[in-house]
């Protein structure tokens, strides 16, 4: 029997913290030696002039959710986690979104049901609370953290999600006492509703309006208004999708009092801005763009760079919110035409994210190969409570990795994607460096931009406590 079912041989192997050439061994999907010469393999897999690195883990994707009347998502769990796997992923967290006078623990129920046998990928669900009932947040809510289920997201805005400042409030609380951490979708519902009606009644319809009915003084109020409650209550918070300058300041401004207040950002707020949702001329064509929070200007983006730098963030992920342009249940809607308001917000990058970052980071000399690997992979694992089982290179550690052309020179472009939508938002964009091949738990999942394997071989990981809450 040999030692190892698979070596990975001649790589430089690049970790949050190190990087060395070392071999990897791999037992049983685990990681059991790390250096020189391990040979006592069944397979190998030369990864000479590759880096070799924690697989991508996206903690904030959306898939197969429910997202309105007549409007579906444009990827299920199988599209979903191919195009992770292809894009040098090996772990994605979406969401169970729980809709109004509902079961939060029956709706984890048909999530799973949606997932299980799907998978390319592991998954990891967070919860979405909708509807902050005394038995929800008494009962349902603190078997679930118990179950696993370990952190969840609210919402300061959407009709059919927004939670008012006093269950707000109410959540904190259960977070603190489960030990659970909070995700803030952070704008202001008034602030937007007022500034849509404006606009409506001036006949300023087009999906541009999306960016100018919600800016940056929303985000910047409500990620204050979200910080103020957590530090009433005593709880730390993730603020997610942070796209502008405004916005990180705040967060900055309560780092430096010394309060938990963790942070992600995601690829469309450093290479997109508003101008992009004028679409061809001020057309439908920028429904292609709209997301929530828009993206801003380049002058956000350079402060968003900056706080990635310095570590305001914790996290990089995608936001993958995957609709399809050219249909009638997606971003061309019927409504939709008729004002911005009804474009289904999200915009897909669950394939794209990691090289976007390598190849404006790493490749442009702003971040360390090693704040690469932790902005895309051992971040998420510690914040969301799988570390080290994920997101590490070390015996013991599952073996999800990512082995990476550090130098392959790519177009993206819509033909060599696997995610449902019928467009990417990154149309033609030049990135440096490129996943080649990604393992999830010593099994090749994609290699060279094809789907190895069946589908399945991504299970569901229940989760500890997050760090920040542990
Ligand atoms: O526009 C976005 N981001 N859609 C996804 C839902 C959310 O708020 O994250
Ligand atoms: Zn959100
Ligand atoms: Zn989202």
């Amino acid at each position: 029997m040999p030692t190892f079912d698979l070596v990975i041989k001649g790589g430089e192997v690049i970790t949050a913290s190190d990087r060395s050439h070392a071999d990897v061994g791999i037992k049983d999907g685990v990681i059991t030696a790390l250096g020189a010469d391990l040979n006592d393999a069944a397979r190998t897999i030369d990864a000479t002039g590759l880096w070799v690195m924690p697989g991508g883990i996206d903690s904030h994707v959306h898939i197969a959710q429910y997202s309105g009347e007549g409007i579906v998502m444009a990827d299920d769990f199988e599209s979903a986690t191919a195009a992770a796997a292809s894009g040098g992923n090996t772990l994605v967290m979406p969401f169970a979104l729980q809709r109004r006078g509902t079961s939060l623990r029956q709706t984890v129920t048909d999530y799973h049901a949606l997932a299980t046998g799907n998978c390319h990928v592991d998954v990891s669900f967070h919860l979405i609370i909708s509807d902050a009932t005394p038995a929800i947040l008494g009962q349902e809510l603190p078997a679930l953290v118990k179950d696993g289920y370990t952190s969840f997201k609210v919402f300061m805005t959407y009709d059919d999600l927004v939670l008012d400042d006093r269950s707000l409030l109410e959540v904190m609380a259960v977070a603190k006492r489960e030990k659970a951490l909070v995700m803030i979708h952070a704008e202001g519902y008034d602030n937007i509703r007022y500034l849509i009606d404006q606009h409506e009644g001036a006949g300023k319809t087009q999906p541009y309006y999306h960016a100018t009915t919600r800016p940056d003084i929303v985000e910047r109020e409500a990620v204050h208004r979200a910080i103020s409650h957590a530090q009433l209550i005593g709880v730390p918070l993730m603020v997610v999708h942070v796209s502008s300058a405004a916005a990180m300041e705040q967060i900055e401004w309560a780092q430096q009092r010394g309060m938990k207040v963790l942070a992600e950002t995601c690829p469309q707020y450093l290479t997109l801005t508003a101008d992009d949702l004028k679409g061809l001329n001020m057309d439908i064509t920028g429904a292609k763009y709209v997301c929530s929070p828009p993206p801003r200007t380049t002058t956000d983006q350079a402060a968003i760079w900056g706080g990635l730098e310095r570590g305001v963030f914790t996290t990089f992920s995608s936001d993958h919110c995957p609709f399809r342009y050219e249909s009638s249940e997606g971003k061309l809607n019927p409504k939709a035409r008729t004002s911005f308001r009804w474009v289904p917000n999200g915009i897909p990058g669950i394939e794209t994210r990691l090289p976007i970052l390598f190849s404006e980071g790493v490749s442009k000399g702003r971040l360390t190969p090693q704040q690469f690997v932790a902005l895309s992979s051992t971040n998420h694992a510690k914040t969301y409570g799988l570390y080290p089982k994920k997101g590490a290179i070390a015996p013991g550690a599952d073996a999800d990795l990512a082995l990476w052309d550090p130098t392959r020179q790519e177009t993206i472009t819509q033909s060599k994607l696997h995610h449902g939508s019928d467009y990417t938002p990154w149309e033609g964009f030049d990135v440096t460096g490129w996943p080649v091949m990604t393992l999830v738990r010593g099994e090749v999942v994609a290699n060279d931009g094809k789907i190895v394997g069946a589908k399945g071989h991504g299970s569901h990981i229940g989760r500890g406590a997050p760090q920040a809450v542990a």
